[in-house]
């Protein structure tokens, strides 16, 4: 008998593999059939759009390359309509700007921290401090950028301006959270939301994993990849091919991708999960950023607003930087670049002040957003090229040669980067709505931009100022500097803004002192 048995066993179990056997060369076959059906169609699309030249080299590729390929090709939709928007860009770029009217942000909309009273402030704070303590906070940094202008290998938020900690960007940003949660006197209370790129996702992680999440809680982490788009030649006519043949040149799709990949990637929903009520969102760049703030977050729920944004006074007319301001047709809150304002509307004076400058609101990419607001409108923002328009960036692009099949390094500007800009949905909050603070640059913005050595936002730049702070902080709390040009650097684990350095008076710190 049991003889039988095994013998049906064996038998049994032959059909078996028989029958999988068969499953999966069905299976495969399936999966070719499927493939050059989407092969098919994908390349008549693509063709009708002007792009055959993508598949020049298709037949080089392995049938893994190409279903990979076919994948990426089918993720842009509308070939058409792409190059579309990217002529429209283009066209944009180019246009005189429309002569709309800009003046200041009504004073409901506007508030400077620097002439607050001491009492505001308070409120504020401690409003924010409930908030957290509530665990109704989250934040998210924006770390997906590439970071060309640096010119690191590593993403910008790995990067060691030189403090005597040699702290990176992301242990500084940390710790000042767990600073944070301290004193609110909670633990596990914050997320930290990492929006990466493609390019930053994985070094961004291996970072944090092997500085084990500088302390904290490595479940109050969560990473999350923005979208990328397609690059084009310069005439934006053409699609670029990467390098490997079997891929389309891609970037990330700019800071104003942020909406999308918090739609894409679940965030949105982990907000509410999490009872998360208000964002903080700011940028890996800021040295001196006020992580989870919560004056600014107490200003932006007791005021009501569904959107804020902190900026710095601009006070030299020809400084190069994107201001807030009021679209006076529109009554809606807008940016504007530097390029956009004439010479006369940047030179003029405040009607109330004649010392400062009109529209001096300097966008730092700083914001606060309500969640319900945010679940109302992403979907809508995300829907329509109106609300987030392409912008373009020529840019060097790796891509292949089309004519030769060779791959490309350029040294010269050969294609065209499209991006989206986070504040380009500001139009779309109603100006009562709309909050704006404006915070002592000293206290506040210090970005890492450019290469060492470079005269503006420069790592040595970062490293004096977030050293200027700290020493400012000791000296206000009575401590003595060994020598007048001494620095001190204070961990944000020891202070998060200044407060609790009580116990510094009258004692004496040595330059590059570590407190
Ligand atoms: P920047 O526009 O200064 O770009 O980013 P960058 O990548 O840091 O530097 P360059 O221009 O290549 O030299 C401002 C902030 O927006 C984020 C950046 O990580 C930074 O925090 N950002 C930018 C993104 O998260 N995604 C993007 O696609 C672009």
């Amino acid at each position: 008998a049991s003889f039988c048995v095994q013998k049906l066993l064996v038998s049994s179990g032959f059909h078996i593999h028989l029958l999988l056997a068969n499953i999966a060369t069905t299976t495969a076959r399936h999966d070719r059939s499927q493939t050059s059906t989407m092969e098919t169609e994908l390349r008549e699309k693509f063709s009708n759009a002007g792009q055959d030249h993508l598949f020049k080299y298709w037949d080089q590729l392995s049938e893994s390359q190409q279903s990979a390929f076919l994948k990426q090709l089918s993720k842009l939709g509308d070939p058409e309509a792409f190059i579309r928007d990217v002529s429209n860009a283009i066209a944009y770029s180019s246009s005189v700007a429309e002569s709309k009217e800009y003046t200041q942000l009504p004073q409901s909309s506007y508030t400077s921290t620097i002439s607050s009273s001491k009492e505001t402030l308070n409120e504020w704070e401690t409003k924010g401090i409930e908030l957290i303590k509530d665990g109704k906070v989250g934040i998210i940094l924006m770390a997906g950028g590439q970071g060309t202008r640096l010119g690191s290998s590593l993403p910008k938020g790995c990067y060691d301006v030189g403090l005597p900690s040699h702290k990176s960007l992301f242990q500084i940003q940390v710790e000042r959270i767990k600073k944070l949660e301290q004193l609110a006197g909670v633990e596990k209370s914050l997320t930290l939301y990492v929006m990466t790129s493609q390019p930053t996702r994985q070094p961004t992680e291996e970072f944090f994993q092997k500085h084990e999440y500088f302390g904290w809680d490595k479940e109050q982490i969560i990473f999350f990849n923005q979208g990328t788009l397609p690059a084009v030649d310069l005439e934006g006519q053409k699609l670029l091919l990467g390098q490997d043949k079997c891929s389309l040149a891609e970037s990330p799709d700019g800071n104003g991708g942020l909406y999308k990949a918090l739609f894409d990637n679940g965030i949105l929903d982990s907000f509410k999960e999490k009872g998360i009520e208000h964002i903080h969102m700011y940028c890996i760049d800021n040295i001196l950023v006020k992580v989870g703030d919560p004056t600014f977050m107490g200003f932006s729920v007791l005021n009501g607003f569904d959107v804020a944004t902190k900026v710095v006074r601009k006070n030299d007319p020809a400084e190069k930087v994107g201001l807030i301001v009021l679209d006076k047709k529109a009554n809606k809150p807008c940016v504007i670049e530097y390029s956009e304002i004439s010479q006369k509307l940047s030179e003029a004076k405040d009607e109330t002040d004649p010392s400062l400058l009109k529209l001096r609101a300097a966008n730092i990419v700083n914001h606060y957003y309500n969640v319900d607001f945010l679940q109302r409108m992403v979907p809508q923002w995300i829907k329509s090229r109106k609300n987030l328009p392409y912008h373009i960036a020529k840019k060097k692009i790796a891509c292949t040669d089309i004519n030769t099949g060779e791959p490309i390094k350029p040294t010269e500007n050969n294609g065209i980067k499209m991006e989206q800009f986070i504040f380009d949905v500001f139009p779309s909050v109603d100006l009562e709505k709309f909050g704006c603070l404006e915070v002592a640059r000293e206290d506040e913005f210090s970005p890492l931009k450019n290469a060492p050595g470079s005269v503006s936002d420069s790592p040595e730049m970062c490293r004096a100022n977030c050293l200027k702070r700290s020493t400012r902080w000791i000296i206000e709390n009575g401590g003595l500097l060994e020598s007048a040009d001494a620095l001190v650097e204070v961990s944000p684990l020891t202070s998060y803004f200044g407060e609790g350095l009580s116990g510094v008076a009258d004692q004496n710190f040595a330059a590059d002192t570590v407190l």
